[in-house]
């Protein structure tokens, strides 16, 4: 290592392990690199010298990159990035963000990739490997068990063991294969011990069980101790704190933390600075380019729910767009993820215009009490009842940081916006712009159409009139369930603000909850229409070892659309002697399937695909029995199903060998 920490005095260590101010590492005056971080997830969020955020590309948020399902596109979003990051001087880009969506009513939801573990935490391994790739590192955020908001520096999460590993842990040990510079530790106590002191969760278990080898940075305010977080292997504590250094050097002098634990913290910053210092950075696209790559990721993130023969849009036909106004979307949530954009907006009914679409509008801002849209909203429903379809543009609370939303439905004005304009025309298309899922049951029924944009950077309208005319296919799939209404979820109207809130729902989150209960959902997670429609047939699963299998499948598209679709396949325990979900997301994929055409489709599937947590022995265990693989659309579909027997070999403790078939056990 070029820095050797032998050359450091004792006070210029401690002095490392605080910030200096709101996103720099001590320089030691000079005598080292200066390390920079920014947020943010979907964009670089800089705060110029003059306190001023600083312009940069929008990118959709990483619930929209979810549910593109697109390894590709997550990749692509993190180079974008990391471009914006380089040409701004910042070293570490804090993001992304992967805490599972454990209820609809997380105001950072729009933030995080989903409810599902695989999904998550394989999508944030590309996004990391994008943004690294250019020499800019990341933070791996929030570590752990940070699902709501409300009271987020107070409340102690608590799960147990096989639901922490199997579901909360399980999106950072996948993305921690692609070696995120750091990892970001979270606000909140996890069984009763805040992060930022948790040595077994920050060492034991991040690096000892789920091998990561960077830096932990606190989140900004998270340390409540500064020697503490150090003797539980937190190198840097965010941001600057005028007590933090003497903190730790009292610390010290009381003979609370030794010279080594210093060392050892220390040691991850210099690794950090010598990152910095040796990447090659570098930057491919142009600014046009870096906003393509918004629309192109927005395009596929878009999730076509509802469509009773309304899209693609037709140039014979008179279209009507209001409700909120579509010159200025809703791109991002609120908080540290709200980045800057200086892309001027089009309306949409000019864009549709410029494709050879006739659009009006009268744009019509809902203001906040009805009246408005109702008096000046009379010439609105005139002009809804004279035209063949109507595309309403709407809003749903705000996802913000530090804020839990209090209901899952729309403002009653809003949702009276669109039950009113579906008297006037039986046409009506939601454009619905939310952070997270929605309870649509007061106008579900009353639409033709339905498009999730979700929260889509500055590529939205673009994405959205190239998929209103048919010249992009809609491809997006949920990343969330969509429930029929908050009372539904596992976590229900319960706004747990104790001290404590108790994951009492244990593994069964997002369908695995829904699975479980057998409850009727309104949208399904993996659920998403296309204008093209396809078939599956043909599973055929191949054995690879006791414990690796490859699966391939036909995907046929029995339309006149080029298109792409997601495929995804679960795996049941069929045997299992504890309680699993009826089945789990183990592998997906999105293939491009041209009109009429047929492809065949294979992805593997390993150990990880079949173990589950066995508390009793700290560690992952296969069980012996039969395995059902399903292969379809939709985590509800008529699925391809294939059955397959394991036999794994038993591991013997005492000698560390595989004796004879029984339970199988590894450790990561
Ligand atoms: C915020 C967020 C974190 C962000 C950091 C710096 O509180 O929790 O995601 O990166 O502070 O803004």
């Amino acid at each position: 290592m070029k820095y050797d920490i032998k050359k450091l005095t004792l006070d210029e260590k401690i002095e490392l392990l605080v910030g200096v101010d709101t996103w720099h590492t001590s320089s030691l005056n000079g005598k080292l690199r200066q390390i920079r971080m920014s947020d943010g997830p979907n964009g670089l969020r800089k705060e110029g010298d003059d306190g001023k955020i600083v312009s940069s590309t929008s990118m959709p948020t990483l619930s929209v990159v979810a549910n593109t399902w697109n390894k590709e596109l997550a990749y692509l979003d993190g180079q974008t990035i990391a471009d914006d990051c380089v040409e701004n001087d910042v070293d570490v880009l804090l993001a992304p963000g992967v805490n599972i969506k454990r209820t609809p009513l997380n105001g950072r939801n729009f933030e995080y990739f989903s409810e599902d573990p695989v999904l998550a935490g394989t999508l944030a391994k590309e996004y990391i490997l994008g943004v690294q790739d250019k020499g800019v590192g990341t933070s791996l955020k929030h570590y752990c068990l940070n699902n709501r908001e409300i009271d987020r520096i107070a409340i102690s999460n608590e799960c147990d063991e096989r639901t922490l590993n199997e579901i909360y842990l399980k999106p950072f040990e996948i993305a921690i294969e692609a070696n995120p510079w750091t990892v970001m530790c979270s606000y909140n106590p996890v069984n009763g011990v805040y992060m930022a002191d948790n040595k077994e969760m920050l060492n034991d278990v991040l690096r000892d069980k789920l091998g990561f080898k960077g830096m932990v940075v606190s989140d900004w305010g998270a340390v409540k101790n500064g020697y503490k977080s150090v003797k539980a292997n937190l190198s840097l504590r965010m941001p600057f704190i005028d007590f933090g250094v003497d903190e730790i050097k009292k610390g010290y002098e009381d003979g609370k933390i030794t010279e080594q634990e210093i060392d050892e913290a220390v040691n991850y910053i210099l690794e950090l600075i010598e990152k910095v210092e040796n990447s090659k950075k570098e930057i491919s696209f142009t600014k046009d380019e870096r906003h393509n790559n918004a629309v192109k990721i927005a395009e596929e993130g878009i999730v076509l729910l509802k469509n009773d023969g309304v899209l693609p849009l037709n140039k014979n036909k008179k279209y009507f767009i209001n409700g909120d106004d579509s010159k200025s979307p809703i791109i991002t949530g609120g908080g540290s993820a709200a980045c800057k954009t200086d892309y001027k907006f089009k309306r949409l009914d000019l864009m549709l215009n410029e494709e050879g679409f006739n659009a009006t509008s009268d744009q019509i801002i809902i203001r906040d009490d009805f009246v408005d849209y109702i008096t000046c909203g009379h010439s609105s429903f005139k002009k809804a009842y004279e035209s063949d379809g109507v595309i309403l543009v709407i809003n749903a609370p705000i996802n913000a940081e530090a804020h839990d939303l209090e209901s899952i439905k729309l403002y009653k004005r809003i949702e009276k916006v669109i039950t009113e304009t579906c008297k006037y025309n039986e046409n009506v298309i939601v454009l619905l712009f939310a952070g997270s899922a929605i309870d649509m049951s007061g106008w579900i029924d009353k639409v033709k159409g339905v498009l999730l944009v979700g929260y889509a950077g500055e590529g939205v309208n673009e994405a959205i009139v190239n998929i209103l005319t048919g010249k992009t296919n809609p491809s997006g799939k949920l990343s969330e369930t969509f429930p029929l209404s908050l009372s539904d979820t596992p976590t229900g109207e319960d706004v747990d603000n104790l001290m404590v809130d108790r994951y009492k729902e244990g593994i069964f989150v997002g369908y695995r909850y829904y699975d479980m209960l057998k409850k009727d959902v309104l949208f399904p997670f993996g659920f998403g229409l296309s204008y093209s429609n396809f078939s599956y047939s043909d599973l055929e699963v191949k054995k690879l070892s006791e414990t690796d299998y490859e699966v391939s499948y036909n995907i046929t598209n029995n339309s006149d659309y080029d298109g792409k679709e997601v495929s995804e396949i679960y795996v049941k325990d069929v045997m299992a002697s504890l309680s699993r979900p009826e089945k789990e997301l183990k592998a997906f994929s999105k293939d491009l399937i041209k009109a009429h055409q047929t492809k065949r489709v294979t992805v593997k599937l390993d150990k990880k695909a079949f173990t589950y947590y066995l508390t009793a022995k700290h560690t992952w265990f296969l069980e012996e029995g039969y395995f059902e693989i399903l292969v379809g659309g939709s985590s509800r579909c008529n699925f391809l199903k294939a059955k397959i027997y394991i036999t794994p070999e038993e591991y013997d403790f005492s000698t560390h060998t595989v004796v004879k078939n029984g339970f199988w056990l590894y450790n990561l």
